[in-house]
Protein backbone atom coordinates (compact mmCIF):
# COMPACT_ATOMS: atom_id res chain seq x y z
CA UNK A 1 0.00 0.00 0.00
CA UNK A 2 1.55 3.41 -0.79
CA UNK A 3 1.92 5.57 2.32
CA UNK A 4 0.58 8.67 0.33
CA UNK A 5 -2.95 6.88 -0.26
CA UNK A 6 -2.74 6.42 4.00
CA UNK A 7 -5.13 8.53 6.14
CA UNK A 8 -2.31 9.27 8.52
CA UNK A 9 -4.54 10.39 11.50
CA UNK A 10 -7.50 8.24 10.86
CA UNK A 11 -10.51 8.98 13.70
CA UNK A 12 -10.14 6.34 16.04
CA UNK A 13 -12.99 5.88 18.96
CA UNK A 14 -11.62 3.79 22.44
CA UNK A 15 -14.33 2.92 25.00
CA UNK A 16 -13.61 6.87 26.74
CA UNK A 17 -11.86 8.22 24.15
CA UNK A 18 -12.06 9.70 20.07
CA UNK A 19 -8.42 10.60 18.27
CA UNK A 20 -9.09 12.56 15.89
CA UNK A 21 -8.15 15.70 13.28
CA UNK A 22 -7.68 19.03 14.17
CA UNK A 23 -11.11 20.92 13.26
CA UNK A 24 -12.00 24.36 13.57
CA UNK A 25 -14.08 23.98 16.36
CA UNK A 26 -11.25 23.11 18.87
CA UNK A 27 -10.65 26.74 18.74
CA UNK A 28 -12.10 27.03 22.62
CA UNK A 29 -10.31 23.56 23.84
CA UNK A 30 -6.38 25.00 22.48
CA UNK A 31 -7.65 28.48 24.22
CA UNK A 32 -7.36 26.82 27.36
CA UNK A 33 -4.65 24.94 26.82
CA UNK A 34 -2.80 27.84 25.94
CA UNK A 35 -3.86 29.89 28.72
CA UNK A 36 -3.61 27.30 31.90
CA UNK A 37 -0.76 27.73 34.12
CA UNK A 38 -0.76 24.13 35.44
CA UNK A 39 -0.33 23.46 31.82
CA UNK A 40 1.84 26.02 30.70
CA UNK A 41 4.55 25.45 33.43
CA UNK A 42 7.20 23.13 31.02
CA UNK A 43 6.41 25.45 28.73
CA UNK A 44 9.10 28.02 27.43
CA UNK A 45 6.78 30.71 26.07
CA UNK A 46 2.89 30.69 27.14
CA UNK A 47 0.54 31.86 23.56
CA UNK A 48 -1.36 34.48 24.51
CA UNK A 49 -4.94 33.79 24.11
CA UNK A 50 -5.37 36.55 21.19
CA UNK A 51 -2.90 34.09 19.62
CA UNK A 52 -4.97 31.18 19.93
CA UNK A 53 -6.54 31.29 16.44
CA UNK A 54 -3.14 31.37 14.28
CA UNK A 55 -1.88 28.44 16.57
CA UNK A 56 -5.15 26.61 15.54
CA UNK A 57 -4.39 27.58 11.87
CA UNK A 58 -0.96 26.43 12.09
CA UNK A 59 -2.05 22.84 13.33
CA UNK A 60 -4.77 22.95 10.80
CA UNK A 61 -2.24 23.81 7.67
CA UNK A 62 0.56 21.35 9.02
CA UNK A 63 -1.64 18.23 9.41
CA UNK A 64 -2.49 18.86 5.71
CA UNK A 65 1.12 18.92 4.66
CA UNK A 66 2.14 16.08 7.13
CA UNK A 67 -0.80 14.29 7.70
CA UNK A 68 -0.81 14.78 11.62
CA UNK A 69 -0.10 17.31 14.14
CA UNK A 70 -0.54 16.47 17.63
CA UNK A 71 -4.03 14.71 16.69
CA UNK A 72 -7.35 15.82 19.02
CA UNK A 73 -7.94 13.61 22.23
CA UNK A 74 -11.68 14.21 22.99
CA UNK A 75 -14.00 12.88 25.36
CA UNK A 76 -16.66 10.20 23.79
CA UNK A 77 -19.44 10.90 26.12
CA UNK A 78 -19.65 14.16 26.18
CA UNK A 79 -17.39 15.65 23.41
CA UNK A 80 -15.78 17.61 25.27
CA UNK A 81 -12.26 18.50 24.11
CA UNK A 82 -9.18 16.95 26.61
CA UNK A 83 -6.20 17.66 24.78
CA UNK A 84 -4.09 16.67 21.98
CA UNK A 85 -1.65 13.42 21.76
CA UNK A 86 0.03 12.02 19.12
CA UNK A 87 2.53 12.33 16.09
CA UNK A 88 4.29 15.73 14.89
CA UNK A 89 7.08 16.45 12.63
CA UNK A 90 8.87 18.91 14.37
CA UNK A 91 9.79 22.41 12.33
CA UNK A 92 12.10 24.45 14.70
CA UNK A 93 14.18 27.23 13.39
CA UNK A 94 16.92 25.88 14.41
CA UNK A 95 17.11 21.98 13.71
CA UNK A 96 16.91 19.76 17.17
CA UNK A 97 20.46 17.24 16.87
CA UNK A 98 18.18 14.16 16.21
CA UNK A 99 15.83 15.93 13.28
CA UNK A 100 14.68 14.54 10.63
CA UNK A 101 12.55 12.85 13.48
CA UNK A 102 8.67 11.74 13.80
CA UNK A 103 7.96 12.75 17.56
CA UNK A 104 5.60 12.23 20.09
CA UNK A 105 3.85 14.57 22.03
CA UNK A 106 0.98 15.25 24.41
CA UNK A 107 -1.08 17.66 26.52
CA UNK A 108 -4.63 17.43 28.60
CA UNK A 109 -6.13 19.58 30.58
CA UNK A 110 -5.84 19.53 33.97
CA UNK A 111 -9.33 17.39 34.80
CA UNK A 112 -7.85 15.08 32.31
CA UNK A 113 -4.60 14.41 33.90
CA UNK A 114 -4.17 11.25 36.36
CA UNK A 115 -6.34 8.55 34.55
CA UNK A 116 -3.65 7.47 31.99
CA UNK A 117 -5.07 9.51 28.82
CA UNK A 118 -2.11 9.91 27.87
CA UNK A 119 -0.77 6.40 27.86
CA UNK A 120 -3.71 5.18 26.69
CA UNK A 121 -4.07 7.65 23.60
CA UNK A 122 0.06 7.55 23.19
CA UNK A 123 -0.31 3.17 22.50
CA UNK A 124 -3.08 3.62 20.00
CA UNK A 125 -0.35 6.16 18.16
CA UNK A 126 2.26 4.15 18.45
CA UNK A 127 0.85 0.77 17.28
CA UNK A 128 -0.96 2.76 14.15
CA UNK A 129 2.61 4.29 13.47
CA UNK A 130 4.87 1.61 13.86
CA UNK A 131 2.29 -1.53 12.39
CA UNK A 132 0.63 0.57 9.48
CA UNK A 133 2.67 3.91 8.72
CA UNK A 134 6.27 1.71 9.06
CA UNK A 135 7.87 4.43 10.57
CA UNK A 136 11.66 3.57 11.96
CA UNK A 137 11.86 5.32 15.07
CA UNK A 138 9.49 7.86 17.22
CA UNK A 139 11.39 10.69 19.84
CA UNK A 140 10.00 11.91 22.64
CA UNK A 141 11.37 15.10 24.50
CA UNK A 142 10.60 17.30 27.14
CA UNK A 143 12.18 19.72 30.41
CA UNK A 144 14.17 17.39 32.46
CA UNK A 145 11.91 18.47 35.68
CA UNK A 146 9.13 17.47 33.34
CA UNK A 147 8.75 14.02 35.41
CA UNK A 148 4.71 13.75 34.68
CA UNK A 149 5.77 13.22 30.98
CA UNK A 150 8.75 11.20 31.43
CA UNK A 151 6.80 8.75 32.80
CA UNK A 152 4.51 8.79 30.43
CA UNK A 153 7.43 7.78 28.16
CA UNK A 154 8.43 5.35 30.14
CA UNK A 155 5.12 3.70 30.33
CA UNK A 156 5.32 3.81 26.59
CA UNK A 157 8.31 1.28 26.50
CA UNK A 158 10.64 4.52 25.12
CA UNK A 159 14.35 4.68 25.93
CA UNK A 160 16.51 7.27 28.03
CA UNK A 161 20.15 8.00 27.23
CA UNK A 162 21.04 10.41 29.61
CA UNK A 163 24.26 11.42 27.24
CA UNK A 164 21.74 12.50 24.27
CA UNK A 165 20.44 15.16 27.31
CA UNK A 166 20.64 18.32 25.50
CA UNK A 167 20.78 21.94 25.86
CA UNK A 168 16.85 23.79 23.84
CA UNK A 169 18.43 25.69 20.92
CA UNK A 170 18.15 29.27 21.37
CA UNK A 171 17.59 29.19 25.54
CA UNK A 172 19.81 30.31 28.12
CA UNK A 173 21.58 27.47 29.42
CA UNK A 174 20.87 29.10 32.85
CA UNK A 175 17.07 28.74 32.27
CA UNK A 176 16.04 26.02 34.06
CA UNK A 177 13.67 24.99 30.90
CA UNK A 178 16.84 24.74 28.67
CA UNK A 179 17.89 21.11 29.63
CA UNK A 180 15.59 18.47 27.86
CA UNK A 181 15.66 14.53 28.29
CA UNK A 182 15.55 12.60 24.99
CA UNK A 183 13.74 9.32 24.79
CA UNK A 184 13.66 7.25 21.35
CA UNK A 185 11.87 4.55 20.79
CA UNK A 186 12.72 2.12 17.98
CA UNK A 187 10.48 -0.16 15.51
CA UNK A 188 12.44 -3.33 17.01
CA UNK A 189 12.17 -1.83 20.51
CA UNK A 190 8.38 -1.27 20.03
CA UNK A 191 7.64 -4.75 19.64
CA UNK A 192 10.15 -5.92 22.04
CA UNK A 193 8.12 -4.27 24.87
CA UNK A 194 4.65 -4.94 23.21
CA UNK A 195 5.80 -8.53 23.64
CA UNK A 196 7.38 -8.15 27.55
CA UNK A 197 4.25 -6.11 28.48
CA UNK A 198 0.49 -7.44 28.32
CA UNK A 199 -0.58 -3.63 26.86
CA UNK A 200 -3.34 -3.57 24.23
CA UNK A 201 -2.77 -1.68 21.91
CA UNK A 202 -5.45 -2.92 19.23
CA UNK A 203 -6.28 -0.09 17.56
CA UNK A 204 -10.43 -0.45 17.91
CA UNK A 205 -12.56 0.47 14.99
CA UNK A 206 -12.90 4.39 14.32
C1 LIG B 1 2.09 14.99 30.76
C2 LIG B 1 0.59 14.70 30.80
C3 LIG B 1 0.05 14.63 29.38
C4 LIG B 1 0.39 13.35 31.51
O1 LIG B 1 -0.96 13.05 31.41
P1 LIG B 1 -1.71 11.84 32.16
O2 LIG B 1 -2.30 10.93 31.16
O3 LIG B 1 -2.68 12.45 33.08
O4 LIG B 1 -0.60 11.11 32.93
P2 LIG B 1 -0.74 10.69 34.48
O5 LIG B 1 -1.16 11.84 35.32
O6 LIG B 1 -1.55 9.44 34.51
O7 LIG B 1 0.72 10.41 34.89
C5 LIG B 1 1.48 9.50 34.18
C6 LIG B 1 2.42 8.90 35.16
O8 LIG B 1 3.21 9.95 35.75
C7 LIG B 1 3.19 9.77 37.16
N1 LIG B 1 3.34 11.09 37.76
C8 LIG B 1 2.40 12.03 37.89
N2 LIG B 1 2.93 13.11 38.52
C9 LIG B 1 4.23 12.81 38.75
C10 LIG B 1 5.29 13.51 39.36
N3 LIG B 1 5.13 14.76 39.82
N4 LIG B 1 6.48 12.89 39.45
C11 LIG B 1 6.67 11.66 38.96
N5 LIG B 1 5.70 10.96 38.36
C12 LIG B 1 4.49 11.53 38.26
C13 LIG B 1 1.86 9.15 37.46
O9 LIG B 1 1.90 8.48 38.71
C14 LIG B 1 1.71 8.19 36.30
O10 LIG B 1 2.45 7.02 36.47
P3 LIG B 1 1.75 5.69 37.03
O11 LIG B 1 0.59 5.40 36.12
O12 LIG B 1 2.84 4.70 36.95
O13 LIG B 1 1.29 6.02 38.40
C15 LIG B 1 -0.18 15.81 31.56
O14 LIG B 1 0.34 15.89 32.85
C16 LIG B 1 -0.07 17.17 30.88
O15 LIG B 1 -0.82 17.48 29.97
N6 LIG B 1 0.85 18.04 31.37
C17 LIG B 1 1.00 19.41 30.84
C18 LIG B 1 1.55 19.47 29.45
C19 LIG B 1 2.89 18.81 29.32
O16 LIG B 1 3.78 18.98 30.16
N7 LIG B 1 3.05 18.09 28.21
C20 LIG B 1 4.28 17.43 27.91
C21 LIG B 1 5.19 18.34 27.23
S1 LIG B 1 6.58 17.42 26.62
Amino acid sequence: MKLAALDKCPRIETDRLVLRKWEPRDLDGLYRLNTDPKVGEFFRTLNSPEETPFLLEVHLLKQQKDGFCFPVIEDKATGAFLGFCGFNVPLYQEPLFFEPCIEMGWCLIPEAWGKGIAVEAANIWLKFGFETLQFEEVVSFTVVQNLRSRRVMEKLGMIHDPAEDFDFPGVETDDPLCRHALYRLSKEQYFRHLNDTDIDREVPAG
